[in-house]
């Protein structure tokens, strides 16, 4: 027989009456940015960016730019000379200055702000470089490829005073800011447990992406692109799946938990890193040289709540976050979010008195009703309806990531993923390559602040 609460609740409620049944009111978000300037932003108040890294990523933003008020892109900067012409044409402005060398860019006291979109390793030193140059930054996410990265960023963010935005873009959304109004509510009662997953199966989205026919080490400055990733001889594979390669990515945990974490650290207010975490998974179809798995499980123990993540390039599942709470659950599956309360009121036990002669369970069932006399049991609705949301039609989170980033870099006002934040996140996709790599429970030591085994 199924032990399920509802069971319990139906075989109780042949003689006490019906549960009413909850409705779900459905709405579309409104499309409005949440975080730009509710005015028009004055010429004088226009801020001047140059994007680092014009591949898939930093096209996509400067795509996304065009739909942000008060800015404007003054340069753009690659290593891959084909990746100058499409930024030129993803901004659509044949004639915006292109180069290789990021440095020419910070040198200009006309560029207030850079997006870097590179490489995760490459991340540390053009940010430090453009915070000592005196620039606000919005750095793409993970923010570290290394946990020493991490904490170097923060610390060049900090003594230099500026704006810092990572881009895990949907804690700008509009319905992950729906999901936090309804999680600080209260409704959801107490949530010790989160479970969230991002799987997909395509070959692209297992980052198996082409290489173009004109790359080569004369189109490609490759030397820049190593940094000070260990020396290897020029190979396209390496530089346009990057992402497969430990030095230069992380992985599934660099490229999707970071933002399940992220999710999960905005929507929970969780301010601090995992302080543990163990992983499973295995590299099983995927297997063309990469040196991460493409399924990777993890089990993360914060202070008050059990999170688990799952990615897999096996399945076609796509992104999900569970709250599971003592009064109701909220789910997010890719662009909805949907709130169900739980029935919480009070009922007498129904399972274990099938056990029970009937006359015992029927002073039973008394005895525990003039104990409980209001809310008279199962009489009365639940009090709370279900809800359910939706992103509009086209709507991008991209774009109220970066006015939110913009409005702070006018503002001074605090950004909705600054790097401390950023730093958690990346901390949390580190634990889980840890355990994994390392067979063994990882533990963040946050007074030497690297990961020790257990
Ligand atoms: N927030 C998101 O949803 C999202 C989506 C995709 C990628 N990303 C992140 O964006 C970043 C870029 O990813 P991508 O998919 O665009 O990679 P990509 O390989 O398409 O592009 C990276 C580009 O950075 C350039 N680059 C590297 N080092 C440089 C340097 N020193 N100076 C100038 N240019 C340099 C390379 O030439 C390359 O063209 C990564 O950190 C990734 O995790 C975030």
């Amino acid at each position: 027989m199924s032990k399920s609460p509802l069971s319990r609740r139906q075989f109780i409620n042949l003689g006490a009456g019906a549960i009413a049944a909850t409705t779900v009111a459905k709405n579309i978000l409104q499309p409005r940015m949440l975080s730009a300037s509710p005015r028009p932003v004055a010429p004088s108040d226009t801020i001047r960016f140059a994007s680092i890294g014009t591949g898939i990523r930093g096209c996509e933003h400067l795509e996304a730019s065009l739909n942000v008020p008060g800015i404007q892109c003054v340069a753009v900067c690659d290593l891959y000379d084909s990746r100058h012409i499409a930024a030129q044409e993803a901004v659509k402005n044949p004639s915006v200055p292109a180069s290789r060398d990021y440095r020419s860019i910070l040198d200009r006291k006309d560029v207030d702000s850079v997006l870097i979109a590179t490489m995760d390793h490459n991340h540390r030193r053009i940010f430090e470089d453009a915070c000592a140059a005196g620039k606000d930054v919005y750095c793409e996410k993970p923010m570290s490829h290394l946990v020493e990265d991490g904490f170097a960023m923060v610390e060049a963010a900090q003594k230099n005073k500026r704006m810092v935005a990572i881009g895990s873009q949907r804690v700008s959304s509009v319905l992950y800011a729906k999901a936090k109004e309804i999680y600080d509510s209260g409704k959801l009662g107490e949530v010790f447990s989160i479970n969230a997953y991002w799987d997909r199966n395509s070959p692209s989205g297992a980052w198996v992406y082409p290489i173009p026919p004109d790359a080569s080490e004369k189109t490609i400055d490759w030397n820049s692109f190593l940094g000070n990733a260990p020396k290897v001889a020029f190979d396209p594979v390496r530089f346009f799946r990057w992402r497969c390669y430990k030095d230069y990515g992380e992985g599934l945990g660099g490229d999707l938990f970071v933002h399940l974490i992220s999710g999960i650290q905005f929507i929970a207010s969780i301010k601090e890193p995992a302080q543990r975490a163990i992983s499973t998974g295995g590299l099983f179809h995927f297997k063309d040289g990469r040196e991460f798995p493409d399924l990777i499980e993890t089990m993360y123990e914060y202070p008050n709540t059990r999170v688990t993540l799952r990615c897999n390039l096996n399945n076609d599942g796509g992104e999900f976050i569970g709250f599971y709470g003592t009064k109701g659950t909220m789910i997010i599956k890719d662009a909805t979010l949907t709130y169900k309360p739980q029935d919480t009121r009070p009922l007498p036990e129904g399972y274990s008195i099938f056990g029970w002669p009937k006359a015992l369970r029927d002073q039973y069932l008394q005895k525990w009703h003039e104990d409980h006399p209001e809310p008279a049991a199962l009489k009365s609705s639940v009090d709370a309806e279900g809800e359910s949301y939706a992103n509009p039609p086209g709507y991008s989170d991209t774009v109220d990531h970066q006015a939110n980033f913009y409005n702070a870099v006018r503002t001074r006002k605090p950004v909705a993923e600054n790097e401390v934040f950023g730093n958690n996140a990346a901390i949390g996709c580190h634990l889980a390559n840890f355990s994994y790599f390392n067979k063994s429970v990882a533990v963040w030591d946050a007074s030497q602040k690297k990961i020790v085994k257990a």
